[in-house]
This record gives structure tokens, C-alpha cells and sequence, in this order.
């Protein structure tokens, strides 16, 4: 049987990279998916894709730092497929620098932090996340449970090349918060736990020059960047029975980029 059969999942970000990888994997599993995406035209395509394929998606255009969006966004899954099991709070957004600071524009150590760049990181990276959990929760309570994952970054955990104030601010609370959403949850079989990506090739992550490339390559110990299809498997992981005993848990899947 399908690891996620008569289960509805909403995707935040999932228009692009990882998010995208898990509506596809999910769809496969017999899930309905609700994409969820700022970006109209891509998270439009993804929807149409996976309905091409046979599968039962819709698309909510969400900025996940506004209540509204992400309550229609909530409200859209369980009005056209009944239900809400899964939220995946993948949406996110970093001001990389990449050697090319620029004040008011990139994300930086605090000194060089200009307020937009933390105003927006935090919005969408961390509010974004309590948001969704605000008005997934409700939904799921009136099935009897349900399954947050939240999504972090091993900037959480270890500091880069570059210091990026706001972004490891924003990954630190949502860590932080997935704790407590799992204990306090728990009881109503609501189980929350995170993932922390390592380097992972989407447009988050880029630009991708041939030195940038190399040398993360060189940092990871299995050699090579993590594609979007890896971070999917342990989303999966997280949203099916697989986990069922498994709430308030870290997963970092980083090739080993931590361990060293
Ligand atoms: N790529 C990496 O190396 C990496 C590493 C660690 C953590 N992450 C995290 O993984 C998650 C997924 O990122 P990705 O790598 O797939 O990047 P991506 O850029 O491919 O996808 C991010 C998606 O989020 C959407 N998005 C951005 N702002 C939004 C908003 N306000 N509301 C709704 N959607 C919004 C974008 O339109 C895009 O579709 C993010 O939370 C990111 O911080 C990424």
C-alpha cells in the first residue's frame, strides 16, 4: 500500500526545489497535495504536473508571512479534498551574499545587517512557520492528529563561510520551536519534527559558479552536493506511519557536512 494513501499534504514552497521534490514523492504515495507557493507560475506547474501524472493536487498562492494567504491556503485543502494530515513547512528564503555583500540586500553578519533583510528572513523563514502550524492545527485536530515537519538548515548548527545573521536566527527558532509544538501537540496525536538540509542544489543555494561548487564539495565527506530527492525521502519518512513513534526529533541530512 502506498505509504500516504487518504492523507492530504500542504506544501509550503513547494513550487521550486525540495518542496517540489516532496509534492512529486508524496503524489506517488497516493496523497493529495495542496502546493503552496508565492511564485504563481512555477507553483502553477508543479500542481499541473502532478495532476498530468494522475494525482490529486491544487495550487493556493501563499506568501506564508501573511495570516490571510495561509489560512486560505489551509481552508483550500480541506475544502476541495476534506481533510489536512500533513504540513510541510518548507517555504524559505535566504539573502545570500556569496562573496558579493550588499547592504540592504544580502544578509550578513548584525554590524551589516540592514533591517529589511531581517524583517523579511524572519517573516517568511520563521513566522511563516508558526503561521502555518496557527491554522493547520485546528484542521488536523478534527482528524485525530496529523504530522508537521518543519524545515531548518545546518546553518543552525555550524557556522559557513559566510555569517548570514538573520537567516540562522530564523532556522534557529524554527529548530527551537519544533520542540515545543511536539510536546504540547502530542497528546492530540499531533507529532512535529525538523529536518535540517545540508547543501542542497536549488536556487536557494546558488548562484552555482564552478569554485562555489567545488568547494562545498569539498566539505562534504560523501562528495557531493545533496540533490532536492534527498531531503524528499526523509520528508516522506517524517509525514508516513514510518515515524509514527518519532515527535520533537532533528534530522540533519547533509552528506556528513556536520559530523566533521
Ligand atoms: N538549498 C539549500 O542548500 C538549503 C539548505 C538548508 C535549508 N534549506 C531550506 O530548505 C527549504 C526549501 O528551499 P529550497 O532549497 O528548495 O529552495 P528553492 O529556492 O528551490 O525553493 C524555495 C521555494 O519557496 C518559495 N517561497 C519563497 N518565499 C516564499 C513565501 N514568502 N511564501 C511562500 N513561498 C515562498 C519560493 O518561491 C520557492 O518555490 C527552505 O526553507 C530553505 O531555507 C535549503
Amino acid at each position: 500500500m502506498a505509504k500516504l494513501e487518504n492523507q492530504v499534504a500542504l506544501i509550503t514552497g513547494a513550487g521550486s526545489g525540495q518542496g517540489a521534490a516532496a509534492a512529486r514523492l508524496f503524489a506517488s504515495e497516493g496523497a493529495s497535495v495542496v502546493v503552496a507557493d508565492v511564485n504563481i507560475e512555477t507553483g502553477k506547474e508543479v500542481t499541473n504536473e502532478l495532476i498530468k501524472s494522475g494525482a490529486a493536487a491544487a495550487f493556493a498562492l501563499c506568501d506564508v508571512s501573511d495570516a490571510t494567504q495561509v489560512q486560505a491556503a489551509v481552508q483550500l485543502a480541506s475544502e476541495k479534498f476534506g481533510r489536512l494530515d500533513v504540513l510541510y513547512n518548507n517555504a524559505g528564503l535566504w539573502f545570500s551574499a556569496q562573496g558579493n555583500y550588499r547592504p540592504g540586500f544580502t544578509d550578513a553578519p548584525s554590524p551589516l545587517l540592514e533591517e529589511n533583510i531581517w524583517d523579511r528572513t524572519i517573516d517568511v523563514n520563521l513566522k511563516g512557520t508558526y503561521l502555518g502550524c496557527k491554522y493547520a492545527i485546528p484542521e488536523m485536530r478534527k482528524v485525530g492528529g496529523g504530522v508537521i515537519i518543519n524545515v531548518s538548515s545546518i546553518a543552525a548548527l555550524r557556522v559557513g563561510s559566510g555569517a548570514s545573521d538573520a537567516y540562522t536566527a530564523a532556522k534557529g527558532g524554527v529548530a527551537a520551536m519544533t520542540r515545543t509544538l511536539a510536546v504540547f501537540h502530542a497528546p492530540e496525536k499531533i507529532r512535529c519534527n525538523c529536518i535540517f538540509p545540508g547543501a542542497i542544489m536549488t536556487p536557494l543555494a546558488g548562484p552555482f559558479t564552478d569554485e562555489y561548487v567545488r568547494a562545498v564539495e569539498g566539505h562534504v565527506p560523501l562528495g557531493r552536493w545533496g540533490q532536492p530527492e534527498d531531503i524528499a525521502k526523509m520528508a516522506l519518512f517524517l509525514a508516513s506511519d514510518d515515524s509514527s513513534w518519532i515527535t520533537g526529533a532533528f534530522f540533519v541530512v547533509d552528506g556528513g557536512y556536520t559530523a566533521v
